[in-house]
């Protein structure tokens, strides 16, 4: 039977307890879960992306199935390169789902046949986001609550340095 691989895109910058969510149940429905670190060029970046991944790879530690990977080029083509039949992403609200209708049309004419899969958000996460933990990192508040324990001393400490 073919094995149902799915891919988990984001810039994760930082990555935070969304993600991590979205991570944990992304796995818990498919065979293998790919977390791919990409660029997205609307995004300045806090974090190096090679960091990013080392902080993936210590949050899915212990998750069966799930791997981390770096993909400097388009979604589709790492898509097209893995042979991953769906994408899976988060939606936290109304706006989330307007840019992923958009996202997912463009990665389906990029890709015929890429199928692009939503998961609402668990609500006591729909306030966080990397944005949020990088406001609050530049005006040095605590960002537990929003990060996973795993590596909020890692992030911080990115805070420290602007
Ligand atoms: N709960 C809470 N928050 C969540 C969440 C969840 N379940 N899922 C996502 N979020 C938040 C994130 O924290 C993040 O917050 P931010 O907007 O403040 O940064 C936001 O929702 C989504 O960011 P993230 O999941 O990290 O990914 P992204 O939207 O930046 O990723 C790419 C976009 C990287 C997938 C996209 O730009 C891409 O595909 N780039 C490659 C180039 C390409 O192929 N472009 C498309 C064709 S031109």
């Amino acid at each position: 039977m073919t094995k149902k691989l799915w891919i988990y895109p984001g810039s994760f910058d930082p990555p935070t307890l969304g993600h991590l969510d979205m991570i944990r149940r992304g796995a818990g429905l498919c065979d293998e879960l790919i977390v791919g670190v990409l660029h997205n060029p609307a995004k300045r970046g806090l974090i190096p992306a090679e960091e990013r991944v080392r902080l993936l790879e210590k949050l899915c530690t212990g998750l069966p199935g799930v791997r981390v990977v770096l993909w400097d080029g388009l979604l589709a083509d790492l898509v097209k390169h893995t042979g991953a039949c769906a994408v899976l992403r988060g939606l936290r609200n109304g706006s989330d789902f307007q840019y992923e209708q958009t996202m997912g049309q463009l990665n389906s004419r990029l890709l015929p046949g890429l199928e692009t899969l939503c998961l609402m958000t668990d609500p006591r996460l729909g306030c966080v986001s990397s944005s949020a933990v990088r406001e609050l990192l530049y005006f040095g508040r605590d960002i537990s609550g929003f990060v996973p324990d795993e590596i909020l001393e890692d992030v911080t400490a990115y805070g420290k340095q602007d």
